[in-house]
């Protein structure tokens, strides 16, 4: 688990300094969670379907033009780190 929590917090990291770079544009750079999903990364034990995974990807591809960018969701909202 240590590369892959290494990993994601590289990707938290890159989400805020692309967003930094990208703020006067009209590009979002935004990173989310799909909560514990039954994908092949976990043998299909995830309790959510792929369905609810997704959702919080689809809802942060199809933002307004006033939504955020550099943050960090889950279909809750903004999750600390
Ligand atoms: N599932 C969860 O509970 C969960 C929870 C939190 C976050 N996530 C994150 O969500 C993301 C997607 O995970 P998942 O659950 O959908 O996993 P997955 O079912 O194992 O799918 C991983 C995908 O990444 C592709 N991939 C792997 N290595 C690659 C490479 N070197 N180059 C290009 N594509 C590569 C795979 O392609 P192929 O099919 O062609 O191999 C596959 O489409 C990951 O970043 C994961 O950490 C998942």
């Amino acid at each position: 688990m240590l590369a892959y929590m290494s990993s994601k917090t590289a990707i938290n990291a890159m989400t805020v300094l692309f967003a930094k770079e990208l703020q006067d544009t009209p590009i979002k750079i935004n990173s989310a969670d799909p909560g514990y999903t039954a994908t092949d990364l976990n043998g299909h034990t995830g309790y959510r379907t792929v369905e609810q995974g997704a959702s919080i990807v689809v809802k942060l591809a199809t933002l307004p033009s006033d939504g955020p960018s550099g943050g960090f969701f889950d279909e809750n909202g903004v999750i600390p780190w």
